[in-house]
Formats: structure tokens, sequence, C-alpha cells
């Protein structure tokens, strides 16, 4: 089991699965779940190493530094702090 936290509040989900559900009801807010729009672009503060790798959409989006797509990740395991 993984957890996904943000500054106050923290959720699980299962390892290997998308996080945008979790991250939802944490507070991201989501336009068009394919990695296009930029809406859901965060920053993780924490546990970068526990997501997955960029996407084509995030790269083809320029997404640097600790900047993510959410629509995009799956947590591997382990933690990861959200700046939402
Ligand atoms: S919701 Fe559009 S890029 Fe993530």
């Amino acid at each position: 089991m993984a957890i996904v936290k943000s500054n106050d509040a923290e959720m699980e989900v299962q390892d290997g699965e998308p996080i945008i559900d979790v991250c939802e009801e944490l507070g991201v807010c989501f336009g068009c779940q394919a990695g296009n729009c930029g809406a859901c672009l965060t920053n993780v503060t924490d546990g970068m190493e526990n997501l997955s790798e960029y996407s084509e959409q995030e790269k083809m989006f320029g997404v640097e530094g600790k900047e993510r797509l959410i629509c995009q990740c799956i947590i591997k395991s382990g933690e990861v702090t959200l700046d939402i």
C-alpha cells in the first residue's frame, strides 16, 4: 500500500495504481485527464522517485523539476507528498 500526502491530508492507494482518484479527493483540479491541458500540474515536494517515469504527454508538455501532471502519474510504492 502506497500513500499520497498533501499539506494537511493523506490517502492510501494500491502500489502500481494511478493516483488521479485520490488526488482529486486531496484537492487537485483536473481537466482533460489525458496529459494535454495542464490543469493538474502540481509540484511533488517529496517522493518523486516513487512515481512512474514521465509519460510522453508530460515530456511534450515540458514538465520539469518537481512538476508532474498528476493525471499521468502512477505510484510505484512508498510515499509521495504533493504541494496542493
Ligand atoms: S488533467 Fe489535463 S493534463 Fe492532467
